[in-house]
């Protein structure tokens, strides 16, 4: 794939995960002087119209990362169309996407987040941080910047 403009990070709730990543490129891009257009969705939509959880928030916060006015909402098949990279937090949100891919240019756009995870990570997925610790939040934030950063460094490249 050529270098992505549009991307969209994808989560269950849109509140934690995918807005952090959205937060954090959005600001990576900017300061490395690349053009990005930067969303998030989520796949259920139980928070639609809620900022982020106040934990993850407080977490970019303290990473140096506030948020930068998003809102909730739910992936939709149009997503499809508007954004050329589309990146599921876990493999629940990756099978919710494919199950809406109208074709195999669609399916094509769904890369999973652990592709930029740091070579070291053992991880999988972005671990759910919603019924966890302020600490989980930490852990997801440090590792969503390390991911964009390895993103940023691709795409500069
Ligand atoms: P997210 O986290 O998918 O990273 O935004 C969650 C947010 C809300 C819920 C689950 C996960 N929930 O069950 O309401």
């Amino acid at each position: 794939m050529s270098s992505p403009k549009r991307i969209l990070f994808v989560c269950l709730g849109n509140i934690c995960r995918s807005p952090a990543g959205e937060i954090l490129l959005r600001a990576k891009a900017q300061a490395a002087g690349l053009e990005l257009t930067v969303d998030s969705a989520g796949t259920a939509n139980y928070h639609v119209g809620n900022m982020p959880d106040k934990r993850m928030r407080a977490a970019l916060d303290e990473a140096g990362y506030p948020y930068d006015g998003h809102r909730g909402r739910q992936f939709c098949r149009e997503d499809f169309s508007r954004f050329d990279l589309i990146i599921p937090q876990d493999e629940h949100n990756e099978a919710d996407i494919l199950r809406l891919a109208r074709n195999e240019a669609d399916r094509a756009k769904v890369v999973a987040m652990s592709r930029w995870f740091p070579q070291e990570c053992k991880l999988r997925a972005t671990p759910d941080p919603y019924y966890g610790s302020m600490e989980d939040f930490k852990a997801v934030v440090t590792l969503l910047s390390a991911s964009c950063d390895a993103m940023i460094a691709e795409w500069k490249a």
